[in-house]
C-alpha cells in the first residue's frame, strides 16, 4: 500500500464511470492490494459486486470466514451493516472491516432497539426471575449492542442455519427463550420441533407486557419478538399454490424468514447457502420455485441453466439495503484502500465487542 500522502478519493467521482471501467479499476486496485485485502460477499449481492468476492456465503459462513482470515489486514464486506459488525467482532483487533456503503442496513435489524429489549427484560423481570428462567437468543440480523446484551445475560446468537440447535441449547439451560428480532425464524423453527402453539407468544414492543397477559407470559416457553424481514414477508401462500398448479412436479424452497403459512407449504426450508447447495445439487431438468432475495434467484437461474428455476413471486422486490452495495461504492472503497485510505470502517466499541463475542462464540460452539 502507498504511504498516506494522497487525499481521499471522493465518492462523487465514481458516479458516472462506466461498468467496464469500474470492473477494470476494481480488479486492478484489488490486485495491487494482493494479500492486504479479503473481499467477503453475501449470497444476496449483485453480480457486479459478487464477482470481486474472494469468498461468498450465508451469514454463518461469512462470520466463520471473517474469524479464520487473521492474515488479511483489511476485510471489505459486501453485505449489510450487521454482517460487517459481526466480522469486526470476530476478526483480530489489528484488522479493519470496511462496508462500501454505510446505508446498507437491514430493516429487520432496525425492528429491535436496545432500549426496547431492555424494557422487555425489565418487564419480564417483574413477572419472573428473568435471569434464571429466560434465555435471550438474538438472530445475527441485529445490531452489535443486542448481541452484547445476549452475551451479558448468558444468551446466544443464531443464524438461519443453526436456529434449531440454538433453541435446543437455550432450553437445556433455561425454561424460556426470548427470541428476537425475527418472529418468523423463531416460529418456523419451533414448528419444526413440534412445539405447541400455546407455548409461543409474540412480544410487541409497543404494547404493555408486549401485548400479553401475565398468565400467558408465565406459561410461554418461546417469546417471539414482533419483527420481520420486509422482503421475505411479501411471499404469500397463494404464490406457492399458483406455482404448484403450473408445475405439479416442481419443488418449492424458501428461506425461514418467510411467514409460516408459506414455509408450511414449501418442500424445503433453509438458509441462503442451503438454498444454493440444494438447487445446485438437484438433477438436471428439475423445476424449482425459490422464495428468497431476487439477486440470489437470478444468479441461480444463470448458473443452473439445466434446471427450470422461478422466483416464487414476481411482485417481491430485491433487498433494497443489500442492493446499496454497488460497483461504484466497491471501486471507491478498494481504490481508497490501495491509496492508503480506509473509508467506511466499521468499528464496534470494545465493551460491546467483548460481550457480543461471547454470544457469538456460544453460537459457534453449537453450530
Ligand atoms: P442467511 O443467513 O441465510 O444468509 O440470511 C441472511 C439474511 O439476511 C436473509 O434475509
Ligand atoms: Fe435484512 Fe431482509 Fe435484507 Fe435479509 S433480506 S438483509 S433480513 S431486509
Amino acid at each position: 500500500m502507498k504511504a498516506l500522502e494522497t487525499r481521499e478519493l471522493p465518492l462523487t467521482d465514481y458516479q458516472h464511470v462506466s461498468a467496464e471501467e469500474l470492473f477494470a479499476r476494481t480488479t486492478a486496485a484489488k490486485r495491487a492490494l494482493g494479500d492486504n485485502v479479503l473481499v467477503l460477499g453475501h449470497n444476496y449481492q449483485r453480480d457486479e459486486v459478487i464477482e470481486h468476492a474472494d469468498l461468498r456465503g450465508d451469514s454463518l459462513m461469512l462470520s466463520k470466514l471473517a474469524a479464520q482470515h487473521a492474515e488479511r489486514p483489511n476485510i471489505i464486506f459486501c453485505g449489510v451493516h450487521f454482517m460487517a459488525e459481526t466480522a469486526d467482532i470476530l476478526s483480530r483487533s489489528q484488522q479493519t472491516v470496511i462496508l462500501p456503503d454505510l446505508a446498507a442496513g437491514c430493516s429487520m435489524a432496525d425492528m429491535a432497539a436496545i432500549e426496547q429489549v431492555e424494557q422487555c427484560w425489565e418487564t419480564l423481570g417483574r413477572i419472573l426471575p428473568v435471569e434464571d428462567t429466560v434465555m435471550p437468543a438474538v438472530y445475527v440480523n441485529s445490531a452489535a449492542v443486542l448481541k452484547a446484551f445476549c452475551g451479558e445475560h448468558g444468551g446466544i446468537t443464531c443464524t438461519s442455519s443453526n436456529a434449531r440447535a440454538v433453541i435446543e441449547w437455550g432450553w437445556a439451560r433455561r425454561e424460556k427463550i426470548l427470541f428476537f428480532p425475527d418472529e418468523h425464524l423463531g416460529r418456523n423453527t419451533a414448528n419444526k420441533m413440534g412445539i405447541p402453539r400455546d407455548q409461543m407468544i409474540v412480544w410487541d414492543p409497543y404494547m404493555p407486557n408486549g401485548g400479553n397477559t401475565v398468565e400467558a407470559i408465565k406459561r410461554a416457553r418461546l417469546i417471539l419478538w414482533k419483527g420481520h424481514c420486509s422482503v421475505h414477508q411479501m411471499f404469500q401462500p397463494a404464490h406457492v399454490d399458483y406455482f404448484r398448479k403450473q408445475y405439479p412436479d416442481g419443488k418449492v424452497i424458501v428461506h425461514p424468514e418467510c411467514h409460516e403459512n408459506v414455509v408450511n407449504k414449501a418442500d424445503l426450508v433453509g438458509s441462503t447457502e442451503f438454498i444454493i447447495q440444494t438447487v445446485s445439487a438437484a438433477p438436471s431438468g428439475t423445476i424449482w420455485a425459490v422464495g428468497t432475495e431476487l439477486n440470489l434467484v437470478n444468479r441461480l437461474k444463470r448458473t443452473q441453466a439445466d434446471k427450470r428455476i422461478f422466483f416464487l413471486s414476481s411482485t417481491v422486490c430485491q433487498c433494497a439495503t443489500m442492493f446499496r452495495i454497488d460497483a461504484p461504492h466497491l471501486c471507491w472503497a478498494m481504490e481508497n484502500l490501495a491509496e492508503g485510505h480506509v473509508v467506511n470502517r466499521i468499528v464496534v466499541p470494545d465493551d460491546e465487542k467483548a460481550w457480543a463475542k461471547i454470544a457469538l462464540d456460544r453460537m459457534m460452539a453449537v453450530s
